[in-house]
């Protein structure tokens, strides 16, 4: 039987997914050891995990080279697709905020303000909605540095602990979703390995609803 194919974010959310299926009883021992190794075997539960980048998660579950894969609702939102978003895993909960430096009013003046942010389609619904015409410009690496820089009035971006905010002298303006780990699954998986598939999300539910 051909194995399901299980793809994991790496980074923030590896610990907790890795942490879920120890609790499910799966054998993580090559999980635990991986190396380099980027394909890896829970050899008792017939299941193959990819270990993947955030976005590159949703690419695999969209062209069907992945069954099922654990991703933050922060990639779901900005990227899309078509798949199954099936359970929130109730890990990797943070949230995306607009924020920007300590004390200003963000929301007075005229001028048209500028966002920076690493996720550029969020922020536009989320101006869109408010009627609010911004400019808004794509950072990869630390958005925050971008209001001290006086680059942008404000940032999109993803508030945990709200540490890297307060170290920088910024602040929350604006709370613009929550986030949460999810389970998602590819349409035709679904309909061509019902049993098995709906055993694991099964599975994960049930210990999820315990914690
Ligand atoms: C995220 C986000 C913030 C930071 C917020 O970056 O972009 O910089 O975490 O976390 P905090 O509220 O707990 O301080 P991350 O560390 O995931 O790195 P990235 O730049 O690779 O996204």
């Amino acid at each position: 039987m051909k194995p399901i194919r299980i793809a994991l974010t790496k980074g923030r959310l590896e610990k907790d997914t890795v942490a879920l299926f120890e609790k499910l009883g799966f054998d993580c021992t090559q999980l635990h050891n991986k190396g380099r190794k980027l394909i890896l075997t829970i050899p008792d539960a017939n299941i193959e995990v990819v270990l993947a980048k955030a976005a590159d998660v949703i690419t695999y579950i969209e062209h069907g080279v992945c069954d099922m894969g654990v991703v933050g609702k922060d990639t779901i939102l900005e990227y899309g697709g078509s798949f199954f978003e099936v359970t929130d895993l109730g890990f990797g909960k943070c949230k995306f905020a607009l924020a920007g430096k300590q004390g200003e009013d963000f929301y007075t003046g005229y001028a048209e303000k500028t966002i920076a942010t690493k996720y550029p389609n969020v922020t536009r619904r989320f101006f869109e909605e408010k009627g609010m015409d911004v400019r808004i410009v794509k950072i990869e690496g630390s958005v925050e540095l971008a209001p001290l820089l006086n680059l942008a009035d404000g940032i999109v971006d993803i508030v945990e602990t709200g540490t890297t905010l307060r170290e920088n002298g910024l602040e929350v303006y604006e709370d613009v979703a929550q986030v949460s780990a999810r389970l998602i699954v590819n349409t035709v998986s679904l309909k061509m390995y019902q049993n098995e598939i709906e055993k694991i999300i099964g599975q994960i539910e049930s210990v999820c609803a315990k914690a």
